[in-house]
């Protein structure tokens, strides 16, 4: 029998419910893992609980109740009482944090923070340990997820910023106050994290210049759309002539940049160093589930000691045939029939074309397609017998098409 790992939880919100039915869900598996059960030992809202019954009771506190205070001295609380504290709160930490850290340092307790940047995106935790060596020379970051929505909308629908935010509160993307989210701030208390991090230097909510998108209109995403250029609110952390700039503003981007794909609620960031030329990293930025999954990931760790493999409890099979889009090129004679006789081969192995191209007369006659998902061997059954129908002036090239785009 397992012992057991009491969690203390501090706000039973949108994140806070969903952490506790995560734990529930979740508390078997975690067991092979850190040899213990974790349990939610006591709940603490506005209505329920007594914070000191709950930090007797709990060997970790969770911290999702949000703001300053009383989550500042609940946290300070916690670890002077020698408690390992887990917290998802970006403006606490971007106001608090060097007292916070501090306050850890000196009781020899971990204090956890990945939620509260770009939610389930683990950010903090590539910083912290596996980018720790690395000379980080830039940040940037899609860090608010109400705001890439906003723009997104008003790039893809052309919506005006009040449409899209009225559109954004009813899909549950913007509270019904957005102020924090529309006016940059809330990106500025998670660049001001991200950058004490990369930096290795106190950075302070009130260092962080940031402007919002209240201000921007259709036009402005419509003129950047004809010259290939996409409209985000984007978060900077850079050193400029030996010291270090921390801001947030509207920024054009050029269609290669890896943030200028990043659509919808979801963030990503950006990291440059000379070592590493550049990583990003990108997924859901809020949402109870994915916030609270990452609230879980920082428990776990904190309950174990760092760098363990846990034994594997399954032995799943590995599959090697699976189900793929594909793109299809060949280079054919151009004559008659064709089309007709490649479509055939591909329908008989349950192939159906989703957009087809044709290109070129006589000798550089091609034919282009996209197929829709189909079981790879099928494909590949259907590709030998085009290969050698007589019309064919080369091999035909294959490569497969990810039709996911998660937003
Ligand atoms: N929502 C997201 O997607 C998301 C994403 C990333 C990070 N976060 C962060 O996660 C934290 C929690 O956010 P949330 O959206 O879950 O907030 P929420 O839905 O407003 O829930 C806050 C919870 O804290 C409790 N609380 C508030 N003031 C309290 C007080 N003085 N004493 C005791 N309990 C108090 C509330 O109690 P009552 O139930 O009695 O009102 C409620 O249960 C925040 O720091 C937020 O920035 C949220």
């Amino acid at each position: 029998m397992p012992g057991t790992f009491s969690v203390g939880l501090l706000g039973h919100g949108t994140v806070g419910s969903a952490f506790a039915t995560l734990l529930q869900q979740r508390a078997d598996s975690i067991v092979p893992i850190t040899g213990l059960r974790p349990q939610v030992s006591g709940v603490l809202t506005r209505s329920r609980g007594s914070f000191d019954e709950i930090l007797a009771g709990s060997d970790l506190i969770v911290e999702l109740i949000g703001g300053v205070e009383p989550a500042r001295d609940y946290v300070l609380r916690a670890m002077r009482a020698g408690r390992h504290v887990v917290s998802a709160n970006k403006l606490l930490l971007s106001q608090h944090g060097e007292e916070l850290w501090a306050c850890a340092r000196e009781h020899g307790v971990q204090l956890r923070f990945e939620a509260a940047v770009a939610g389930v995106v683990p950010v903090i935790r590539v910083l912290q340990e596996s980018l720790a060596a690395a000379h980080v020379e830039r940040i940037h970051g899609i860090v608010n997820g109400t705001t890439n929505y906003i723009l997104t909308e008003m790039a893809r629908g052309g919506l005006s910023y009040a449409e899209a935010l009225e559109q954004a509160q009813q899909l549950g993307y913007a509270e019904a106050d957005p102020s924090d989210d529309v006016s940059g701030r809330d990106a500025a208390a998670k660049m001001a994290i991200l950058a004490r991090l990369a930096f290795d230097t106190p950075v302070h909510l009130d260092q962080v210049r940031y402007e919002g998108i209240e201000q921007l209109t259709p036009d402005d995403i419509a003129y950047a759309q004809q010259l290939g250029l996409g409209l985000k609110l984007i978060g900077t952390a850079e050193r400029v002539d030996g010291g270090l700039s921390v801001r947030v503003h509207p920024a054009f981007l050029y269609g290669g940049h890896p943030l200028a794909s990043v659509h919808g609620p979801f963030n990503a960031v950006t990291v440059e160093s000379g070592a590493i030329t550049e990583i990003t990293m990108s997924g859901p930025g809020a949402g109870g589930p994915q916030t609270a999954s990452a609230v879980l990931g920082d428990v776990i760790s904190a309950m174990i000691p760092p760098a363990t493999t846990a034994e594997t409890s399954q032995r799943l099979e590995i599959v090697n045939d699976v189900d793929s889009a594909f793109y299809l090129h060949m280079e054919v004679a151009d004559r008659p029939g064709v089309l007709a006789q490649v479509a055939e081969l591909l329908g008989m192995q349950g192939a159906s074309i989703k957009s087809v191209v044709q290109r070129g007369l006589g000798d550089n006659a091609s034919l282009v397609m996209v197929l829709h998902p189909l079981r790879e061997s099928r494909f590949y059954a259907a590709v030998r017998l085009i290969g050698q129908l007589d019309f064919m002036r080369s091999a035909p090239r294959a490569i497969r098409v990810i039709e996911e785009e998660f937003t």
